[in-house]
């Protein structure tokens, strides 16, 4: 079911009554790159995913974000869905989401899936690479700079094997609001580090990363690892940065064992 909460996008799967799980998404990406995880879990769990502000459907408006009011976007979501204690499960960008939501209100949540993604902030030379991607966007306009961002995203086999859907994905977000993009990579390049609240994270947390992931390697995800308390992790082989669409097998798999295992 599709519903418009705060103006975003939410999308609902599977029945309210049965334990929830909150989906996240990556960049330049909306909330279909969750679809083999809702079709899977969905089965058995209330799963919600939405469009972030300025990505998917959800309206860009000024593109003025910042990772805090993505986070403001989270939690009124959770507020209205009346979600108790869900799971919360991001990639990437959407893990920057959820890992500033656990910092910042630890309390919502009853376990964590942090897919690809990092804790640390930019450094100056992340930065100038996001400074050029806006540049980029305004010179060239959206597609070229999408095309490439999203093809560096995906792992060899992906790009052999799955090309037809590779390109689907690149089409389908070349079609996204400008605004809302350079708005998102702002919000990324502002965003605050959220390393030293890892230790403080004390409810059950997976993490995924793919074998050949470039933007967040394995070793960055392992340092992530030895730092929550009671985390998990999971390497997924043969798959880039969008493990969830590289594998959906395995992530589905990775994901079930977890919530088994810890009785979710
Ligand atoms: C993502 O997948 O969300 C992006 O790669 C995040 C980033 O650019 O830091």
């Amino acid at each position: 079911m599709k519903e418009t909460i705060n103006n975003l996008s939410v999308f609902t799967l599977g029945s309210s009554d049965s334990r929830a799980i909150i989906f996240v998404h990556g960049f330049p990406y909306d909330h279909n790159m969750w679809e083999a995880q809702i079709q899977e879990l969905g089965k058995d769990c209330s799963c919600v995913s939405y469009d972030i502000r300025g990505l998917g459907d959800s309206p860009a408006g000024d593109g003025q974000f910042t990772m805090e009011s993505f986070v403001d976007d989270l939690e009124i979501i959770l507020d209205e869905q009346k979600l108790n204690k869900p799971i919360l499960c991001g990639l990437s960008m959407g893990g920057y989401i959820s890992l500033r939501a656990l910092e910042r209100m630890p309390e919502r949540f009853s376990a964590a899936i942090l897919c690809d993604t990092r804790s640390e902030a930019d450094n100056n030379e992340g930065k100038l690479k996001r400074a050029a991607g806006i540049k980029r966007i305004i010179k060239e306009g959206l597609a070229p700079f999408v095309k490439d961002f999203i093809t560096n995203c995906f792992g060899d086999d992906f790009k052999q094997n799955k090309n037809e859907e590779l390109q689907k994905i690149i089409e389908s977000s070349s079609r996204f609001n400008p605004v809302g993009v350079k708005g998102s990579l702002l919000a990324m390049l502002s965003r605050l580090d959220t390393t030293t609240s890892l230790g403080k994270i004390n409810i059950p947390t997976l993490l995924i990363c793919g074998e050949q992931d470039t933007l967040t390697p394995p070793p960055v995800m392992k340092e992530m690892f030895h730092k929550i308390i009671k985390a998990e992790f999971v390497e997924i082989p043969n798959a880039g940065h969008m493990t969830p669409i590289e594998n959906p097998h395995l992530v589905n798999k990775a994901i079930r064992d977890f919530l088994i295992k810890n009785n979710l």
